[in-house]
């Protein structure tokens, strides 16, 4: 039963409809911007690095404070998106993302711009943690899926946009290119800003907070008037959140829950040692160190956005008619032989043959399809599938700030990497993983396609070894 009294015929207020699309312009903005600050900084490198006259450490530094802020950000939203609600979060990183994208343009030393990245990292990390929430709690069933996945493509297309405006800004002779690369950033953060504080509150956490008059009178307005659909939705989460969830002590009391919890740490930790964030940060150094100087090394890393975009629809596509699985093997296979011509050219480090050089360069591409077709959106959808209704918040919560740990681990280690065991070395050992990887899929991973959630959480709870609590 509601626990709030309605007429019947209660219609929202003429002209008060909110469109739903609106709603998927936030998670394109949200998303987006993500995406551009992944993406910002490889083009930004080697003129910061000039610029400071500093040494490739402190450019790991610089590149992986962000990923360290990021998991601060995110193992702080849940609580601040359940206390402050999860639009205010939205509000709050949107500033965040503008002051820190002015805090990077005006950096004037190394620990200045490694601060600001940090405190970008922030913004990115509650966003990226309530953003696709906010969205689940507001979409109506049938569009969630599309919405969710719009908002992966959004975070490639971020991608491609930042390697694309930092290679406009590199090219253009400008002073202090890296600044406006880093700076521009604050136009859709604003743009941002403005689409979050026109946003409703989210309808869940209004019943949460025991607001349910609110939260009906805001599903009216975003499901068209529909009287009925509205007071179901109240009905439905007010069900809901009378189990409440339990997440540490379930992980404290409950092994199977703790297993489900573990192959979503490992599943993260997997997805970022690929290698695919390696391309993402350091693209115009792998492609110098393939021969290519000047303005080539930002023109083919603006096509490895562009070719990570297109890919990523390959995986919206097939995902569902071939499964999770198989669809994971395929990427890990195109990753591993990528990365494994990729290192067999690069033995001699500097390439000095023009069609070695393109066949490197379209290897490295094989690769960047293989993750953006598998790994790159399925980790994320597998994480989210896997943990039990009473502890999936903490069980994604885990998986995510390990997939900025990692993240973190990733970038700062790649240059070092690189100076110590050189080019090919280095991919041959991102190669290996990957191969290592299938071994893990094969082991481990569930088959979660066409599965109910509901049956995923009794096979686990079961005691159904992992590989099994799928189809
Ligand atoms: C990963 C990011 C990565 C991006 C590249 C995401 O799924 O989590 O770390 O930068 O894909 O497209």
């Amino acid at each position: 039963m509601n626990q709030f009294t309605l007429k019947d015929n209660a219609q929202p207020p003429a002209g008060r409809q909110i469109s739903i699309a609106l709603v998927a312009l936030l998670a394109s903005l949200a998303g987006l911007l993500f995406g551009l600050d992944i993406g910002v900084i490889s083009g930004a490198t080697d003129l910061i690095k000039a610029e400071f006259a500093t040494t490739d450490r402190h450019i790991e530094n610089i590149v992986s404070s962000m990923m360290f802020g990021a998991a601060i950000g995110a193992l702080g939203c849940g609580w601040a998106s359940s206390a402050l609600g999860r639009n205010r979060c939205l509000i709050v990183s949107a500033i965040i993302f503008i002051l820190s994208a002015f805090g990077c343009a005006f950096a004037y030393s190394v620990m200045q711009l490694m601060f600001w990245r940090f405190i970008l990292g922030i913004a990115v990390g509650i966003a990226s943690t309530t953003a696709p929430l906010y969205i689940a709690e507001i979409a109506p069933e049938e569009k969630r899926g599309a919405m969710i996945s719009s908002y992966q493509l959004m975070i490639t297309i971020g991608i491609f946009v930042a390697f694309l405006s930092d290679t406009l800004f590199g090219t253009s002779g400008i002073n202090h290119a890296w600044r406006w690369m880093l700076g521009i950033i604050a136009i859709p953060a604003a743009l941002f800003l403005l689409g979050v504080l026109v946003l409703p509150n989210s309808p869940r956490w209004l019943v949460m907070k025991g607001r349910s008059k609110e939260a009906y009178n805001i599903l009216l307005q975003l499901r068209s008037g529909n009287t009925e659909i509205a007071r179901q939705e109240v009905a439905d989460i007010e069900e809901q959140i009378k189990k409440p969830q339990h997440g540490l002590s379930l992980f404290v009391s409950n092994a199977n829950f703790r297993r489900s919890v573990g192959l979503g740490i490992v599943l993260q930790i997997v997805q970022q040692f690929t290698g695919m964030n390696v391309v993402m940060y350091y693209a115009p150094r792998i492609f110098e160190a393939m021969g290519y100087t000047g303005d080539a090394k930002l023109w083919f890393t603006a096509l490895v956005g562009l070719v990570n975009v297109a890919a990523t629809f390959i995986a919206i596509g097939v995902v569902d008619r071939l499964g999770r699985k198989p669809t994971l093997y395929i990427g890990f296979c195109v990753m591993a032989f990528g990365l494994g011509i990729v290192s067999y050219l690069m033995r001699n480090d500097v390439i000095t043959d023009p069609t070695l050089q393109y066949l490197c360069v379209c290897m490295l591409l094989v690769f960047i399809v293989g993750f953006a077709m598998s790994a790159g959106p399925l980790i994320w959808t597998i994480c989210s599938e896997i943990q039990p209704l009473k502890g999936r918040d903490f069980g994604i919560a885990a998986s995510t700030v390990t997939n900025w740990v990692a993240n973190f681990i990733v970038g700062n280690t790649f240059l070092t990497l690189l100076n110590n065991l050189g080019s090919s070395k280095t991919f041959l050992l991102y190669a290996a993983l990957n191969i290592l990887f299938i071994i893990f899929t094969f082991c481990f991973v569930p088959e979660t396609s066409g599965v109910t959630l509901e049956k995923i959480e009794s096979n686990l709870m079961e005691g159904k070894p992992l590989r099994k609590i799928g189809r």
